[in-house]
């Protein structure tokens, strides 16, 4: 079936999360983390998804901001770091997250090609609209959608049904991208065309549905979505 609309994560996928603890290790003052900022970054997005996914089964929904500071607390308690100043630093380098070089020109030809486009994320909207102005690729999105419409977290099938609904379209014709394996999984699962985006080369999950394509960067999107 012909892809109509392409959605993509936003975590991960168009923003490069580990962006804000190498920026601040790189500044001046925040010389302990230069070391150990790989890890910081890691274990912050290891509590961050955690949270989401507990916070999912256990039925105790909290906005994606909540569980990033949680998840920014535990990994920075787990590296002996307690300096309120970093953790600031750390939060607010969070609202301006760099995009991955190639998302601007990838976003163009997808417009070009007359495709939708449209983030799906954990995100809140605030954060959202924080990392698409800061990144400068608000024109070359129709929609940015938030889990907050259905108050839980990805992977739920409710969160997935965002997209049928706003677009009025089947799940055949989405093409979902994602950095996050388990979320390009599900995403197959819900019924979506996927393309998953492995820049660490990391190992299939084991899950009951598997991505459709396998990327390294986020540059064969649009040859993908229209041939
Ligand atoms: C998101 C997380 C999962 O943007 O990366 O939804």
């Amino acid at each position: 079936m012909t892809i109509m609309t392409c959605i993509f994560d936003a975590y991960g996928t168009l923003f490069d999360v580990a962006a804000a603890a190498r920026l601040a290790a790189a500044e001046p003052g925040h010389e302990a983390l230069a070391a150990t900022w790989p890890k910081l970054a890691e274990d912050w997005r290891r509590k961050q998804l955690e949270y989401t996914w507990l916070r999912a089964v256990m039925g105790r929904h909290t906005d994606f901001w909540t569980v990033t500071q949680d998840g920014l607390d535990w990994a920075l308690e787990a590296a002996g770091l307690s300096d309120p100043d970093l953790r600031e630093r750390l939060l607010a380098l969070y609202w301006e997250l760099q995009a991955y070089p190639e998302v601007p020109a990838m976003l163009a030809a997808l417009k070009a090609k007359g495709l939708a486009t449209a983030i799906l994320s954990n995100g809140s909207p605030d954060m959202l609209a924080g990392a698409v102005t800061s990144a400068g690729i608000g024109a070359f999105l129709d929609d940015t959608l938030s889990v907050e419409s259905v108050g839980v977290f990805k992977p739920d099938a409710r969160v997935y049904r965002l997209v049928t609904a706003r677009f009025a379209c089947t799940p055949e014709s989405v093409l979902f991208v994602s950095s996050n394996g388990w979320d390009a999984a599900a995403a197959s699962g819900f019924g979506f065309r996927t393309a998953w985006v492995n820049r660490a080369g990391a190992p299939m999950d084991r899950l009951p549905a598997r991505p459709h394509h396998v990327l390294s960067d986020l540059t064969a999107i649009p040859d993908i979505a229209r041939p």
